[in-house]
């Protein structure tokens, strides 16, 4: 790629490769070698293309370039093997939800999906239906049933389904090693033919994401909270289906309109019934409808 300038003032126009604000982009772009793979090649054509768009648009300052580079430096040097920043800054940018829904359009009736998020932790012992996950002995117990289904209400048998929620006090275990027992708040659930599920749980509280590092002081700059309503995370995998990653919303949540993440969809928020006897204060029935992979 070259530019057309006048060189030297002199009238003479010649073709340059250099650097010009009107030509950033092609610039860029046309260091491109001619062997790089399809979708790389588009994908960061694309993003020089938006992200130069977005520089001469808010006419960046050198000064707010600088912070930019601090802002994702610090963001970088806060992540660990149990914290993951950057993953904080797509949540909470819309980014994942994004990505999300662009991957997961599916047809009407089916569960929807929404945020994975950064508590989930592989090995959960698989428990026998009706089971308590609920160890530590706080919050109003709550009964979880339903079915999971196709899309034509069939059952689903052997669908596994991974739950997790924080505690009482809104904190999932893995936020708190050695205060809340092991496994806290998770378990794994298979159904059976009729594709039934139970479980019982804690009605869960809504919680901050984690606020202490550079996303938390985004938030607060931007006269955001850092809250998540109340909820339950679902992975529902069976073999021919759609994996299914999902929570059920407390439906009477402050938060629910302002969940930090973006992750509330209409047809998450699942009925918390009072329950006039039994030993659960609370009931919340919801089914999970599957569909083909
Ligand atoms: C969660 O629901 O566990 C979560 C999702 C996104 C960011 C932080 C937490
Ligand atoms: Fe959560």
């Amino acid at each position: 790629m070259t530019q057309t300038f006048a060189k030297g003032g002199s009238a003479t126009a010649v073709n340059v490769p250099y650097f010009t604000e009107e030509g950033s982009v092609e610039a860029v772009n046309a260091r491109m070698g001619p062997d790089v793979p399809p979708r790389l090649a588009d994908v960061m054509a694309g993003l020089i293309k938006h992200l130069h768009a977005f520089v001469k648009d808010v006419h960046l300052t050198q000064e707010e370039w600088e912070y930019a580079i601090d802002f994702l430096t610090k963001t970088g040097q806060i992540c660990s093997g149990e914290r993951q920043e950057f993953i904080l800054l797509s949540d909470t940018l819309g980014v994942s939800m994004l990505v999300d829904a662009i991957n997961n359009r599916r047809p009407p009736g089916a569960t929807e999906n929404t945020v994975f998020g950064p508590f989930h932790v592989e090995g959960a012992p698989e428990r026998a239906m009706g089971d308590c996950i609920s160890l530590d002995g706080k919050g109003e117990r709550c009964l979880y049933d339903g079915r999971v289904i196709d899309i034509h209400g069939n059952p689903v048998q052997g669908a596994r389904i991974d739950v997790w929620s924080d505690n009482d006090e809104g904190f999932y275990d893995v936020q708190q090693p050695g205060i809340q027992p092991k496994w806290n708040n998770r378990g794994i659930f298979v159904t059976g033919a009729d594709g039934k599920y139970s479980f019982v749980g804690i009605k869960p509280v809504s919680y901050p994401i984690p606020d202490d590092g550079p996303v938390g002081q985004m938030l607060g700059h931007l006269g955001r909270h850092p809250y998540r309503p109340a909820h339950m995370h679902y992975l529902v995998t069976a073999p021919g289906f759609q994996k299914l990653v999902t929570h059920t919303f407390v439906g009477d949540d402050p938060y629910l309109e302002s969940d930090t993440v973006f992750g509330v969809k209409a047809t998450l928020v699942a009925p918390f019934e009072r329950t006039a006897e039994g030993p659960e204060p609370w009931h919340s029935p919801f089914d999970f409808v599957l569909v083909p992979e």
